[in-house]
C-alpha cells in the first residue's frame, strides 16, 4: 500500500520553480510561503533563513506541514531533519526530534543530530576496504574505524535545495555531488535525496545515487526521536517493538565479526514489543560492547523481510503521550541506537538538555562493515546502476 501511494506520488511529482532569497532581503525576509495546497490537502510549504555558514553561504530551513498540524523542519545544511512537531493523543503539539535551534551548533557539537548519512553509515573497519583488487584507506574517526562518512562526511555539507510537491504531499529534493577522492572514497557520487510528508502522517525519504568509478554506497538518516518530546528525559519507558529475528554480533568497537545472532534469548529481543529500559542493563556482552558503563542499543538488526517496504520494521510508542512512529523501508537492516553517548552536555532547542539515553534512532541501512563481509548484502555501486532506497517514518495518532 505505502509503495504503491509513494510511486503514484513520485508519478505526480513536479518540482517547483526554485526560490531565493538571497541578497539584502534575506535578512529580512524571514518565512516565504512556497507553496500552499492548503485549499486541496491543508498542506504547506515554507523556507526560512536558518543561518549562514562561516564563508556567508545561506542555510535554509524548508517547513512542511500538513493537514493534522505535523511540521517538518530540513535544513539544507547535513540534509537535517531539523524539528518533527507531532500531535499527542489528546492533540498537544511537541518537537520529537532532538535538535539544536541555531546553525553553529550543528556545526561544531552535533553528533548527527537529524543528519542525512554518507558516503558510508556506520563503521569500516580500520577505514579499510577493498575494491576491485584495489585497496582503500579513508580516514578513521571513531577509535580506529571510520564512522558515517568520515571526519566530513554528507552530513556537514551543504545541499541544494528545490521544493517539490504532489497532488497529496510537500517535500523538498536536495542534492549533493561527492567528488572522486573526497573523504578517500572513489567516483563522482551524485546523490538525490527527498523528502516529502503527506496527510497519512508518512515522512518518506527517498535516495537515490550515481557514480561514474565503482565505489560503495550506505546512506541513512540519524535522527533522534524522544516520542515525550526531544529534551524530556530519557527513552526508557517507550516501548520498541524490531521486526527482526538476528542481529549482526559485534566485537568491542562495535565492528561485525561476520556471524549473524538469532535474537531469541538475547536483551536485543524486540519481536514482541518490549520498554526500552527493561533489559537495557542486562548483563551481557554485546550491550557491554555498546556502552560498558550503564548499557545501551547501538546494534544492526537484521530486518525479517528485507527490501520489502509494505512490511513493518520498526515501531516505537511512548505509553504516556501515546505518539508512535513506524517505520517502513527498502533497506534490509536497522541501526537501533539509544543516545549512550548523550550526557546531558548538548544543550538543545529551547534551552532543553539532551541526558543519556534520552533519545533512540532508527537507522535505516545496509550492515556495518559490508565491503569486509562477502556474505553481507553487497554496498558496491558501479558506473550504470543506481542505489535507491525509501525509508518512511510514519506518526501516529492522526
Ligand atoms: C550510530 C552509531 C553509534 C554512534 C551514533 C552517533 O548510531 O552506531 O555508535 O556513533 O551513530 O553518535
Amino acid at each position: 500500500m505505502l509503495y504503491k501511494s509513494f510511486k503514484a506520488s513520485l508519478a505526480g511529482l513536479a518540482i517547483i520553480g526554485s526560490f531565493s532569497i538571497a541578497g539584502p532581503a534575506a535578512a529580512t525576509v524571514n518565512k516565504e510561503t512556497i507553496t500552499n495546497n492548503e485549499r486541496v490537502a491543508g498542506l504547506r510549504m515554507t523556507k526560512e533563513l536558518f543561518g549562514k555558514m562561516p564563508d556567508g553561504t545561506p542555510v535554509d530551513k524548508y517547513v512542511l506541514t500538513n493537514v493534522h498540524k505535523v511540521r517538518v523542519g530540513i535544513l539544507t545544511y547535513g540534509g537535517i531533519i531539523q524539528s518533527i512537531v507531532v500531535p499527542d493523543k489528546n492533540g498537544k503539539l511537541q518537537d520529537v526530534a532532538l535538535g539544536f535551534d541555531n546553525l553553529d551548533q550543528y556545526i561544531e557539537e552535533s553528533p548527527y543530530f537529524g543528519a542525512i548519512i554518507g558516503r558510508y553509515g556506520n563503521r569500516i573497519a580500520k577505514g579499510q576496504f577493498k575494491l576491485d583488487g584495489k585497496q582503500y584507506q579513508v580516514p578513521t574517526n571513531d577509535g580506529p574505524n571510520a564512522l558515517h562518512g568520515g571526519p566530513k562526511g554528507f552530513d556537514k555539507e551543504l545541499w541544494a535545495a528545490s521544493p517539490i510537491e504532489g497532488a497529496n504531499w510537500v517535500g523538498v529534493e536536495l542534492t549533493y555531488l561527492s567528488p572522486d577522492g573526497q573523504m578517500g572514497f572513489p567516483g563522482n557520487l551524485e546523490v538525490t535525496v527527498r523528502y516529502t510528508l503527506d496527510n497519512d502522517n508518512e515522512l518518506a525519504i527517498h535516495y537515490s545515487a550515481v557514480t561514474d568509478q565503482d565505489t560503495i554506497v550506505n546512506l541513512t538518516n540519524h535522527t533522534y526521536f524522544n516520542l515525550a518530546g526531544a529534551g524530556n528525559g530519557n527513552v526508557l519507558d517507550q516501548i520498541a517493538m524490531i521486526n527482526a529475528n538476528e542481529f549482526t554480533l559485534v566485537d568491542k568497537p562495535l565492528i561485525p565479526t561476520g556471524e549473524m545472532q538469532d535474537v531469541k534469548g538475547t536483551p536485543l529481543d524486540f519481536t514482541k514489543p518490549m520498554a526500552i529500559g527493561t533489559k537495557i542493563h542486562s548483563d551481557n556482552d554485546q550491550l557491554k560492547n555498546a556502552e560498558p558503563k550503564q548499557g545501551g542499543y547501538d546494534f544492526n538488526w537484521i530486518l525479517n523481510n528485507p527490501g520489502d517496504q509494505n512490511a513493518l520494521a520498526a515501531r516505537v510508542t511512548d505509553p504516556e503521550s501515546g505518539r508512535t512512529v513506524e517505520m517502513y523501508t527498502t533497506e534490509p537492516a536497522v541501526q537501533f541506537y539509544t543516545g549512550n553517548f548523550l550526557d546531558g552536555a548538548l544543550k538543545g532547542k529551547n534551552g532543553l538538555t539532551y541526558e543519556h539515553w534520552g533519545a533512540f534512532t532508527l537507522e535505516a541501512q545496509h550492515y556495518p562493515d559490508s565491503p569486509n563481509h562477502t556474505s553481507f548484502p553487497s554496498t558496491e555501486l558501479r558506473p550504470g546502476g543506481k542505489y535507491t532506497q525509501t525509508t518512511i517514518y510514519k506518526f501516529l495518532p492522526m
